[in-house]
């Protein structure tokens, strides 16, 4: 039985299929959905990131990337609520290395399904997975659908 979805979301091609793949699960499941946005976390040394002035950055810098991160949220919810507008969605940003917190997230929810695009937005073309859809296979305890 599927009663829980979570969704990896970065508005990339990838996840608005997984996106859209999702919701036609959740309807045939009568399935929630949870969408997940990963901040990824500055990686600097914790000495230079305690540096006043890189404090300074970094607090401008988190605030632009979880702005981003809702709008990315609300995107796919409006995309979602176009096959079914009364889907049961929740939406969560979260902050950390994408690929853990989302399989973090999957086990904390007890979710059922994690569905996640195969590439995101990262340079490298062609037919791999990306690093995120890559490790998520790799470290969640549920299910992984990749979706093209
Ligand atoms: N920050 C994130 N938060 C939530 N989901 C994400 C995030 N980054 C990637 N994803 C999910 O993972 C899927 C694959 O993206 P991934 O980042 O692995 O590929 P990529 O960007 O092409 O490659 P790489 O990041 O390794 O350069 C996306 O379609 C999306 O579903
Ligand atoms: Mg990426």
């Amino acid at each position: 039985m599927i009663r829980h979805i979570v969704v990896a979301v970065d508005a990339s091609p990838s996840s608005d299929n997984a996106v859209e793949m999702a919701v036609d699960l959740a309807r045939s499941y009568g399935a929630k959905l949870s969408f997940l946005n990963v901040i990824r976390d500055m990686q600097l040394p914790e000495s230079v990131l305690r540096m006043a002035e890189v404090e300074h950055i970094q607090g401008a810098r988190s605030d632009v990337l979880r702005f981003v991160g809702e709008k990315t949220l609300k995107q796919a919810e409006r995309k979602a609520r176009e096959i079914d507008p009364k889907m049961e969605i929740e939406k969560r940003v979260a902050v950390g290395d994408p690929a853990s917190e989302i399989a973090d997230f999957a086990k904390k929810t007890k979710a059922d399904l994690i569905v996640i695009g195969t590439r995101g937005h990262g340079e490298l073309k062609g037919m791999f997975l990306g690093s995120v859809s890559r490790k998520v296979s790799n470290l969640a305890q549920v299910n992984v659908m990749i979706v093209r």
